[in-house]
């Protein structure tokens, strides 16, 4: 994984269709996805629950790109080795997940992935003044985690602003995860962002047999960011 600041799109497979996980990665990145982005919930950081391990070992070899797993599960550390082993380029775990960030980052390096750190809408992002030099990716959260199709929280564009300015030439990417469609894209590309999460928007309209309006809809987003410059 090279680090840049071009702009990437990555499908949630949280709008995928649940029965047929290998085939949906394979559709949407044959129909233009750069990164496939994996939700992990427990149920308990977050009100709903999706799957382990186990899983993301499975859909694995069907990922040619970036394997990007978002953990929204408390607590993290138990589980960095085995999601490690499953095969995650990038993992990210929650600021709000525990009280031992710091600890946690330095672990997911150290098993070998590329660590991430996402912030609640609700968390200040001076909570990374001292996180910075040790995260590769931050996900800044445009919804509530837990659910995908929910509407996008605008008083997020102002803190993606500040971050952009933390970061200054490190090279952390900034990613936003959450009611991302053609309408909000260019708001945080503009302010920053260089990956864009898209779980409704990519998968709507779509399906393995007529996987087409997967790359219409990841072209439309891309398009809305292309006209800021
Ligand atoms: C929400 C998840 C998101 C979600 C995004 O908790 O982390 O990745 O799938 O879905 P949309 O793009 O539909 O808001
Ligand atoms: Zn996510």
């Amino acid at each position: 994984m090279s680090f840049d600041r071009s702009l990437k799109i990555a499908p949630s497979i949280l709008s995928a269709d649940f029965a047929n996980f290998g085939q949906e990665i394979e559709a949407v990145e044959a129909q233009g996805a750069d990164w496939i982005h994996v939700d992990v919930m427990d149920g308990h950081f977050v009100p709903n629950l999706t799957f382990g391990p186990p899983l993301c070992k499975a859909i694995r070899r069907h990922i040619k790109t970036v394997m990007d797993v978002h953990l929204m599960i408390a607590p993290v550390d138990p589980y960095i080795e085995a999601f490690a082993d499953a095969g995650a380029d990038v993992l990210t775990a929650h600021l709000e997940a525990g009280p031992h960030i710091h600890r946690t980052l330095q672990a997911i390096r150290g098993a070998g992935c590329k660590a991430g750190l996402a912030l609640n809408p609700g968390t200040p992002v001076e909570a990374l003044d001292y996180l910075l030099d040790m995260v590769d990716l931050v996900c800044v959260m445009t919804v509530n985690p837990g659910f995908g199709g929910q509407k996008f929280i605008h008083s997020q564009i102002a803190k993606v602003e500040k971050l952009r300015a933390m970061i200054g030439d490190r090279p952390v990417h900034i990613e936003i995860d959450g009611g991302i469609t053609p309408e909000t894209a260019p708001l945080m590309r503009a302010a920053g962002a260089d990956v864009l999460v898209a779980g409704s928007a990519v998968f709507k309209g779509g399906s393995v047999q007529d996987p087409a309006p997967y790359g219409q809809n990841i072209r439309a987003i891309r398009t809305s960011c292309d006209k800021l410059v």
